[in-house]
């Protein structure tokens, strides 16, 4: 089974999303393990409904990024985790992360890249007044959104669109997109030589 780590900070709308799909077989893998920066998320308490192990941290008790991705690594490791889901993990991955699971992190973003990278692509989105905006699933580098792109799509800016509409426009595509793709990608085994 490929075993797969989701790392996220906030609500874990996508982290529930990729669980259901395990859990329909849409998604043929399993969730080893969450990652959580954010101990009182709401996505622990997701985790903790599905029995999914957490690995929880709080990121200014370490000394550096390096101190905590060490500690990371080690549970990923103890776990055999071969791929690292990104979803809503509001931290850029550090050196340690990166040569650790090179080629195997992936990244799910609320914006047509390169469009509004960074924080609160949403916002930028209405602020910028652009007619679309979308959803990119990428491969993460040390850069803040900027990894190889795989798959993109578009999602209107529709008239009147307040902040939350189209935030739950973006989110149920990332919803059906997500999940769809990490399969894909283990599937066709082009994860950096990932084995089943
Ligand atoms: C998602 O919309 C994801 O694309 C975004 O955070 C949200 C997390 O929502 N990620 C980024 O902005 C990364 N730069 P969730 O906790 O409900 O899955």
């Amino acid at each position: 089974m490929n075993r797969i780590a989701v790392f996220a900070s906030g609500s874990g709308s996508n982290f529930q999303a990729i669980a259901d799909a395990v859990g329909k077989g849409i998604l043929q893998a399993e969730i080893s393990l969450l990652v959580c920066d954010k101990p009182g998320a709401q996505v622990i308490e997701r985790a903790r409904k599905l029995h999914i192990p957490i690995f929880t941290f709080v990121p200014n008790t370490f000394a550096s990024k390096a101190h905590f991705e060490k500690e990371i690594v080690s549970e990923l490791e103890a776990y055999n985790v071969k791929l690292i889901v990104l979803a809503g993990y509001m931290r850029l991955i550090g050196e340690v992360l990166l040569e650790a699971y090179e080629g195997r992190i992936l990244n799910i973003h609320p914006s047509y890249l390169p469009a509004f990278p960074g924080k609160d692509a949403v916002g930028q989105a209405l602020e910028a007044d652009v007619a679309e905006t979308g959803v990119t699933v990428h491969y993460v580098d040390s850069g803040m959104d900027t990894g190889p792109i795989i798959e993109q799509v578009k999602i209107p800016v529709r008239p009147g669109d307040t902040r939350e509409m189209l935030q739950k426009r973006i989110q149920n595509a990332e919803h059906q997109l997500y999940p769809a793709i990490i399969n894909k990608l283990l599937q066709k085994d082009t994860i950096g030589g990932l084995v089943q």
